[in-house]
């Protein structure tokens, strides 16, 4: 895996196996904490614990000792699926869905939060009675008023208002004892994952706009708008992410921004090829979130990704592309909106081709086989991060495509233009490795 030229060198990503989910991603004393889904067995959905990362930074990552296991005779004996943490003053708290069924557990650990303690009593042993709940996971925990509040994905065959995904509301004065509230969100009829249920909850406040953001089906929504007396008044219903993006949840960095993270999952054609090359899913890299005036939110890569910047290219002749390691860069342009566009990156064969048209409605960006808006502006840019397989593409509409490429990387690689391209402002460096080994070292 270590010369896997489609394994990504600048991305977090599990030693080895299946990575899905980020959960509770955390700064605390000057250090950054990465939960994620993660399937030590193989390249495939199983067995799922809880991985572990640090950074002192969101972009340089280090593996540390797995923090939670599933426990036999436990109950998260099948599986210690996502959550979030919760730092109390010198405690920190983690609380995760264990599996099955669906009970809410939670674990406990000093601030390093290299040693944890599964409670082996659940907090939340079975859903609120009366609503004929099929999901019922993945916890969000946040304190404001004196009390804290928790939101749980779930889906309900009967409620006053319908069938579907929904977000259930608890709250509780010591973190201990649960008491159910309401629906907080939902339902929606849209089809979700094998259970319907409405996953991965984020709740937060931007500015003066409250957004909340799930995870139904294959994509990341996010609602936003007021939230009064316990109600949750929504002005805005948008996907947060477009392509292959995740599970999204987010944490304020050190300097208060909020970042989002999500899990970059494989193509299902890569199923094959994934266990066979012994890794499956990707972290996303961290995006900040922020929301204009009519509380819609934009996104844009984190600065901190500017510290693994190589340097520029003077001139994108196939031979200035410094990238021996395997497809790696990062590409901006900044071009006329008003025409077409097209650009390809990659050696003989196709590795990614991405194409731009205004007078395409909603799909004005096409990234191998994936699509997102980019609406007509006298001026736009994009923002181009390739990585391995991952691409992830941020627009100056403040929306961030992500795609997968796993054309033949053994060739010299070529950036190539055309149309409105061929006059963009083209700014291009490749992005420095964050290990020597693409990540595959675990610790002891
Ligand atoms: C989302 C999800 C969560 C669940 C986890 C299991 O991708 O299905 O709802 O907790 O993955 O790994």
């Amino acid at each position: 895996m270590a010369v896997d030229r489609l394994r990504p060198q600048y991305h977090l990503i599990a030693p080895d196996g299946w990575m899905n989910d980020p959960c509770g991603p955390v700064w605390v004393n000057g250090r950054y904490h990465m939960f994620y889904q993660w399937g030590p067995d193989k390249a495939a959905f199983g067995n799922i614990h809880w991985g572990h990362a640090t950074s002192p930074d969101l972009v340089h990552w280090h593996h540390e000792p797995v923090a939670m296991s599933p426990v036999p005779g436990g109950p998260d004996a099948l599986g210690v699926f996502s959550g979030c943490v919760v730092i109390v003053e010198d405690q920190a708290i983690a609380f995760y869905t264990g599996i099955e069924p669906s009970v809410q557990c939670t674990a406990t650990s000093d601030l390093q939060m290299m040693q944890w303690k599964q409670n082996p009593v659940p907090v939340l042993s079975e859903p609120p009675p009366g609503l004929h709940v099929d999901g019922f996971r993945d916890p969000l925990v946040w304190k404001d008023h004196e009390r804290w509040h928790m939101l749980l994905g779930a889906s309900v065959r009967q409620s006053e208002f319908g069938p579907g995904g929904v977000i259930l509301k608890y709250d509780s004065e010591n973190l201990k004892d649960w008491t159910y509230r309401t629906v907080f969100y939902g339902p929606t009829h849209q089809a979700g994952s094998y259970d319907d249920a409405m996953e991965c909850p984020d709740f937060f406040v931007l500015g003066d706009t409250w957004v909340l953001i799930y995870s139904l089906g294959s994509t990341v929504y996010y609602a936003s708008g007021i939230y009064s007396e316990g109600a949750f008044h929504p002005r805005i219903i948008q996907p947060l992410g477009y392509g292959s993006f995740y599970a999204g949840r987010t944490m304020l960095d050190e300097h208060g921004r909020r970042v989002l993270w999500g899990w970059v999952p494989e193509k299902p054609e890569r199923s094959h090829g994934a266990m066979e090359a012994g890794w499956s899913g990707v972290m996303s890299l961290p995006r900040v979130l922020t929301a204009d005036g009519d509380a819609a939110l934009r996104l844009a890569p984190h600065p901190n990704l500017a510290a693994l910047e190589g340097p520029h290219f003077r001139r994108l002749t196939p031979s200035s592309w410094a990238a021996p390691d395997g497809p790696n860069g990062r590409i901006r342009l900044t071009f006329i909106g008003t025409e077409a566009g097209r650009l390809t990156f990659g050696g003989e064969g196709s590795f990614l081709e991405l194409d731009y048209d205004p007078y395409r409605p909603g799909k004005e960006l096409m990234a191998n086989g994936d699509s997102a808006p980019l609406p007509l502006a006298a001026r736009n840019m994009l923002d181009i991060f390739v990585d391995g397989s991952v691409v992830e593409i941020f627009t100056s509409s403040g929306v961030c495509l992500t795609t997968r490429a796993y054309g033949n990387t053994n060739v010299a690689f070529k950036l190539s233009v055309e149309g409105t391209f061929r006059e963009a402002v083209v700014s291009a460096c490749a992005m420095k490795p964050i290990s020597p080994d693409r990540l595959t070292s675990s610790p002891v």
